[in-house]
């Protein structure tokens, strides 16, 4: 089985929980980690698990203005120590979902937020379920988050909570006969 993990990732931390969660996967499925842009190049619905995730900003998924902004910021300001990720020139996942087409298949979808209560803080993860579901999807899991403290780094454990997640879909795409 083939799984693709796609992500957004402005500095680092949703690529690496989607690098985890490849980890996990492994063993049940061939898991394809790649940025939203480059998996703007494909359609990448054509495998048997789609999962996505992306950073939460302003208590949903980024927007372009928003998170160009948030990039200038890191370079202008190295002393906060986050460095724009390879990914940070994409398109977004609101831009990709409007190019995705319609499929039929598994999904499942992730974010990375700050700690604390999810009404509070919001969570991508919730716009991109929704979408996934939109473009004809099923969703195999609930939507998980991972957590950041408020330096913007994951926090211990959240790497190893993403390869847990990783089996848990993993499971729950050829759950025992
Ligand atoms: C512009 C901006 C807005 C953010 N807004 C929120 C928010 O509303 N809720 C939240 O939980 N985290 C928020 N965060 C924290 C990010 O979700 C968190 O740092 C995330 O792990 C970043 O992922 P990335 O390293 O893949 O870009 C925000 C971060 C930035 C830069």
């Amino acid at each position: 089985m083939k799984a693709a993990i796609v992500y957004e990732s402005l500095y680092g931390n949703t690529r690496a929980i989607a690098d985890a969660i490849a980890q996990g996967l492994e063993g049940v499925a061939e898991p394809h980690v790649m940025s939203v842009e480059e998996a703007g190049q494909t359609q990448p619905t054509a495998t048997d698990l789609l999962v996505v995730g992306g950073p939460t900003h302003i208590h949903g998924m980024s927007r372009k203005p928003m998170w160009e902004l948030a990039v200038k910021d890191a370079l202008e300001h190295p002393e906060k120590g986050l460095v724009p990720d390879a990914a940070s020139g994409g398109p977004g996942l609101r831009a990709w979902f409007d190019f995705l087409d319609k499929a039929t298949g598994k999904a499942a979808a992730f974010d990375t937020r700050l700690k604390g209560n999810k009404l509070v803080t919001g969570h991508a993860s919730k716009g991109i379920a929704k979408r996934l579901k939109q473009h004809g999807l099923e969703l195999i899991v609930e939507p998980a988050s991972f957590l950041v403290d408020e330096a913007n780094q994951l926090l211990p454990g959240e790497l190893d909570r993403a390869r847990e997640w990783g089996k848990t879909l993993g499971a729950a795409l050829s759950p025992a006969p």
